[in-house]
């Protein structure tokens, strides 16, 4: 088979590869920096292609495809982003750009209709055709595999399990509603939170994790949590309580076999299957549950990627 690029847009990073049958042969990532607006993400885009291609002494004539799995509602027939609320796009035609660029056939999606796809192709979803796989980064995305395929539903917003309401009169989206389920569970959600804690007391135990000059991330409000800070402890529980019962709603809804979780939040292992594990269960139907399997995404964080890549053929 002919190798071909995935690209993971991201909220926080983009990560670009060149793929065959399904592996990663070379990688980069780079910061995403969307505040810094459309040309500056496409040039980055464009930049890490070129790279990726010079690095691994690759000519464009053994390039299938570039497949680009991006954060937001996609028309994947004309390969127009609709809308991604955390890069702030509405209308950009991201088909249309690279193919310009590259004359190269390029095939856009959802990030997590990427990432599940890749999943159901070679991860933790191998072979199974019901499949719900959740995204936890910067947002929270989801790729509903039905029947084996991914449901794009009438606008290419299927699965737009991010901005399901979980709370009311929350915090504010990024798509302008307010307690959708990313304000509370997104890793960015995490640590605001975090960030809260901090500022009330330079005490906790959570202050003992910063870096200095680093941004706090999610992954320190539970490393925190797990060495006993309450108020971590209290966001972590509240986090997985939350979305545990949108998953329960969606299991109720779709009968999945299995849920596969991903995304840097991920990482965070037991931390977060068992409490979240129990929420499902608990607030969804035992028939549907005790076949369920809930279970971390193999590809890691490079399901979208592997996926993007077999969006092309
Ligand atoms: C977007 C989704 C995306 C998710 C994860 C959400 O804010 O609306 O389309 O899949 O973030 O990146
Ligand atoms: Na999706
Ligand atoms: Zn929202």
């Amino acid at each position: 088979t002919k190798k071909s690029i995935g690209i993971d847009l991201g909220g926080t990073n983009i990560a670009c590869a060149l793929v065959e049958d399904g592996k990663l042969l070379h990688k980069v990532s780079i910061p995403t920096r969307a505040k810094e607006g459309k040309e500056y993400v496409f040039n980055a885009i464009f930049e890490a292609i070129e790279s990726i291609l010079a690095q691994t002494n690759t000519s464009k004539e053994e390039v299938e495809g570039i497949g680009i799995g991006v954060p937001g509602l996609v028309d994947i027939d004309r390969g127009v982003v609709k809308l991604a609320p955390n890069l702030f796009w509405e209308h950009v035609p991201v088909k249309e750009i690279i193919e310009k660029k590259f004359k190269l056939p390029v095939a856009v999606d959802n990030d997590a209709n990427a990432a599940a796809l890749g999943e159901v192709l070679n991860g933790a979803g191998k072979g199974n055709n019901d499949v719900v796989c959740i995204t936890i980064g910067t947002g929270i995305g989801s790729g509903l595999i039905i029947n084996g395929k991914i449901h794009h539903g009438l606008n290419g917003g299927a699965g737009e399990f991010g901005h399901v309401t979980v709370k009311e009169d929350g915090p504010l989206c990024n798509c302008g509603n307010q307690g959708c389920l990313e304000t509370l569970t997104s890793a960015t959600a995490i640590a605001n939170e975090g960030m809260k804690i901090l500022k009330a007391s330079k005490t906790s135990i959570l202050a003992q994790f910063v870096t200095e000059g680093q941004p706090l991330g999610a992954k320190e409000v539970f490393l925190a949590a797990e060495k006993g800070d309450k108020e971590c402890k209290e966001v972590i529980e509240q986090a997985c309580k939350s979305l545990g019962m949108a998953l329960a709603n969606v299991v109720n809804l779709l009968n999945p076999q299995q849920i596969i979780v991903g995304g840097g939040v991920s990482h965070a292992g037991d931390a977060l299957f068992r409490p979240l594990t129990k929420w499902i269960n608990h607030y969804s139907l035992d028939i549907l549950n005790k076949d369920l399997s809930v279970d971390p995404a193999q590809l890691g964080n490079d399901a979208g990627i592997v996926g993007a890549a077999g969006l092309i053929n």
